[in-house]
């Protein structure tokens, strides 16, 4: 009989189990003072801490203080911003909670855009190794994107994002109510990482978008079809997870579509230009990039390059160099196990993988840039000229 406890590697144990989480994604207008919501059933009989900003104090001041006293909830309004989206602001989060005693059954309710969800679901992985995560995304970057998956981040050493979670939240929910009080701006922004999931995932998304950017904005995403966009994106944007929510099974991920030089875009500019501005300047680089590979007609790109236009996002910065490319390609193959897997459209609502730099043409890159950029100087002169026209 063998008496030996340890295997031929010399293992006493071999670990083998699996990283699951199941959580819902629910839809719900007016959420904080709907009582009978799953946010109160969730929270029926527990201690909360609900961390929200300053801007949407402000719109939602009276919601939130009644939502506060309709349980054990305390209210942590934190001024944050992609500057300030750090481990230390994290920190903040996990001080209130430990003044407050929060206990392991304990929640932190997030109820902000994509900054706030993000902190908030890094200082849940901290506190006590790890509290439940309840997200409400006010903004329409965090409903239909930052708020669905399961990660948190915070930037660290100017790296976007370096520091960061695998944390799955307990419920994620869905006001649309919450995007009337957004700025133009941030609708614009939003737009960007629809138009991602469309360009890579779904056409008819794309094409929506393509009929209804117009109104979707003016309305702040009041009618039926700005509505129907939302919840398309959202889902889409989930279906593309639900395999690989951990990143732990490939990292051939659609979702990356859009955030290869996005992340060294926004890092470059001292966070001047915005998570969806950079998202809308690598979506035409990418495009743009694939027509210049002769993976994507030309027809397909000016689509891409025009809907991002219109919408009045950039479709080129000067911060986007060969150089920045460059790192951003090395940086995305150290990222991802290895290989670059950039995302590269095909055709409206498809798109394919390039493992590696090698399998780009050397010249294929600056040449998308230069395109670009004359794109962007003719776009420039246009609308000058326009402008004389009209003086
Ligand atoms: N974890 C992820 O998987 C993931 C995915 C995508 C994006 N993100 C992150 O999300 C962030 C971008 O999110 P964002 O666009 O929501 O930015 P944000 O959180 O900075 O919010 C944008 C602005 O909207 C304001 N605001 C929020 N809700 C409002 C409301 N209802 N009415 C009026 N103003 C409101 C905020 O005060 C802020 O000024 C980036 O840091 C990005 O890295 C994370
Ligand atoms: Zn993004």
């Amino acid at each position: 009989m063998d008496t030996s406890m340890t295997s031929s590697d010399g293992a006493i144990f071999s670990m083998d189990c699996d990283r699951r989480c199941s959580y819902s994604v629910v839809v719900a207008d007016h959420v904080l003072e709907c009582t009978a919501s799953p946010l109160h059933r969730l929270l029926r009989g527990r201690r909360a801490l609900a961390v929200t900003t300053p801007t949407v104090h402000a719109f939602y001041r009276q919601a939130l203080d009644d939502f506060c006293r309709w349980g054990d909830i305390d209210l942590l309004v934190l001024d944050v911003s992609e500057e300030t989206k750090t481990l230390a602001t994290a920190e903040r989060i996990c001080q209130r909670a430990l003044a407050l005693g929060l206990d392991r059954r304990a929640m932190l309710v997030s109820i902000g855009g994509g900054v706030c969800s993000d902190l908030c679901s890094v200082a849940a992985s901290l506190i006590r190794r790890g509290i439940g995560c309840i997200r409400v995304p006010t903004t329409l970057i965090g409903q239909i994107d930052a708020a669905l998956g399961v990660k948190g981040g915070v930037n660290f050493e100017g790296r976007k994002s370096y520091l960061g979670c695998f944390t799955a939240p307990a419920l994620v929910v869905l006001d649309p109510t919450f995007l009337r009080t957004l700025q133009r701006c941030d609708f614009q922004r939003g737009l960007a990482e629809i138009i991602k999931i469309g360009l890579v995932r779904d056409e008819g998304l794309f094409e929506l978008v393509e009929s209804a950017w117009r109104e979707f904005i003016d309305t702040r995403g009041r009618t039926p079809t700005s509505r129907l966009i939302i919840e398309r994106a959202a889902l889409r944007m989930l279906e593309e997870l639900q395999g690989n929510p951990f990143e732990d099974k490939t990292y051939e991920r659609l979702v990356d579509a859009g955030h290869t030089f996005s992340p060294r875009i926004e890092a470059a500019s001292g966070f001047s230009i915005h998570h969806g501005e950079a998202v809308a300047i690598d979506l035409c680089l990418s495009a743009t990039i694939a027509a210049e590979a002769g993976l994507m007609s030309w027809n397909a790109r000016d689509r891409v390059v025009n809907l991002i236009d219109a919408i009045g996002l950039p479709a080129f910065t000067p911060v986007a160099n060969a150089a920045l490319c460059a790192a951003a390609l090395t940086e995305a193959a150290r990222h991802r196990g290895g290989h670059t897997d950039l995302v590269l459209p095909r055709r409206i609502g498809e798109a394919v993988f390039v493992k590696s730099e090698c399998d780009l043409q050397p010249h294929v890159v600056p040449a998308a840039i230069e395109r670009l950029e004359v794109d962007a100087s003719a776009r420039y002169v246009a609308a000058g000229s326009g402008a004389a026209a009209r003086a």
